[in-house]
C-alpha cells in the first residue's frame, strides 16, 4: 500500500560521468513508501544512473538525494544504508563475486551480522522465491544468464531491506519466468510493504504491476505519472521513443482505422476483453 511517507526526495539532481556530457539533468522526484515505481526510457536515457544515485553508488554533481528526509551522501553509514536499500544490478556479473549461489546469497546477510539460523532461513526463502530451488550449491560461472539474473535478485532480497532498486531484472529471462518475477515482486510490495523502484523495458508488464511511472529521455525526467495517466498520452511516449503496451496499441489501431472502441485505451488483456465484449454485445443489440 502506498503511504504518505516520503521515502526519497530528489531535487535539482545533475550528474555527469567523468569527461562525458550530462547523464542526468535537473531531476526532481519524490518517491513514497510502498510504491511500485517504474523508470521507463530508451537506452542511454539515464535509468541506471538514477538508480546508482538512489543507492549512493554514484554521488550527485549538483543537487541532492534525501532518504527519509536525510541527505544520502552525508547521514548514512554503509551498513545502515544496506539495511534500508538494495540494488539489483542490470548486469549480474557486476554483482556476483563468490564461487557458489549459496555463498553469494548469504554474503550480505552474514555481513549484517545475522545469526546462522536466520541466514539459512533467508537463503532458502529467497532461492525458492526466485525459482532457484536446487541451485544452492551450483557454481556461479556455470549458470545461464537468466539464472545469474535470478541469483542477483536473490542476493538483494536476502538483505531484507524495505526498498529494492531493480535495474531491468527481467531482461534475458524467459516470458513466463519474467511474469513470475513481476508477480513475486508485487507480493513483496503488497504483503511486506516493500517499495520497488524498477527500470524496465517491459512496457506490457507495467499496467499489470506498477503504480507510477517516471519517464526519462536524454537524461531528463519528462513526467512522473500514475500508469493510466501516462498511457493516456501516447504522443508524449512516442516523443520519448517509448511504445504503448501491445494491447493498447491494438485498441488504438482499431479505433483509428475501424472506428471500434474509444479512449482511454485498455492497457491489459482483461480490460481489452471487457471493452471488446461490451462492443460486441452492443453491436448484437443494434442488429436485432
Ligand atoms: N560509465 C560510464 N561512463 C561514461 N558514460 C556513461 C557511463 N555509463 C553510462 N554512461 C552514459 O550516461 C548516459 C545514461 O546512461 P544509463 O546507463 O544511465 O542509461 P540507461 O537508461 O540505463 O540505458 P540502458 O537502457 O541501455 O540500460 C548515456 O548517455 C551513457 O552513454
Ligand atoms: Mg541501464
Amino acid at each position: 500500500m502506498i503511504s504518505a511517507q516520503l521515502l526519497y526526495q530528489v531535487s535539482g539532481l545533475n550528474f555527469s560521468y567523468p569527461g562525458s556530457s550530462p547523464a542526468l539533468q535537473g531531476i526532481n522526484l519524490e518517491v513514497y513508501q510502498g510504491e511500485f515505481l517504474v523508470l521507463l526510457g530508451v537506452n542511454g536515457s539515464g535509468k541506471t544512473t538514477l538508480l546508482g544515485l538512489l543507492c549512493r553508488l554514484l554521488e550527485p554533481l549538483e543537487g541532492e538525494v534525501k532518504l527519509y528526509g536525510k541527505e544520502l551522501s552525508r547521514y548514512y553509514g554503509d551498513q545502515e544504508l544496506y539495511q534500508l536499500v538494495n540494488l539489483v544490478f542490470q548486469e549480474p556479473n557486476d554483482q556476483l563475486f563468490c564461487t557458489t549461489v549459496e555463498e553469494d546469497v548469504s554474503f550480505g546477510p552474514r555481513n549484517l551480522g545475522l545469526e546462522e539460523a536466520e541466514i539459512e532461513r533467508r537463503v532458502s526463502t529467497v532461492l525458492k522465491n526466485v525459482g532457484l530451488e536446487g541451485f544452492r550449491h551450483r557454481c556461479i560461472h556455470e549458470l545461464s544468464f537468466g539464472e545469474k539474473k535470478r541469483t542477483a535478485l536473490a542476493c538483494a532480497l536476502a538483505m531484507g531491506s524495505k526498498t529494492l532498486l531493480l535495474d531491468e531484472p527481467t531482461s534475458g529471462i524467459d516470458p513466463v519466468g519474467a511474469s513470475e518475477i513481476f508477480q513475486m515482486l508485487r507480493e513483496y510490495n503488497r504483503q511486506q510493504d516493500m517499495t520497488v523502484i524498477m527500470a524496465t523495458q517491459d512496457v506490457d508488464m507495467i499496467p499489470v504491476y506498477a503504480s507510477r511511472v517516471a519517464l526519462l529521455s536524454k537524461g531528463e525526467l519528462i513526467t512522473v505519472a500514475p500508469v493510466k495517466e501516462l498511457f493516456e498520452n501516447p504522443q508524449l511516449l512516442r516523443e520519448s521513443r517509448v511504445r504503448l503496451p501491445r494491447v493498447a496499441h491494438l485498441m488504438e489501431v482499431l479505433e483509428q482505422e475501424e472506428g471500434v472502441g474509444s479512449k482511454p485505451y485498455p492497457l491489459t488483456i482483461g480490460e481489452a476483453r471487457r471493452q471488446l465484449v461490451d462492443i460486441m454485445k452492443n453491436k448484437g443489440l443494434e442488429n436485432r
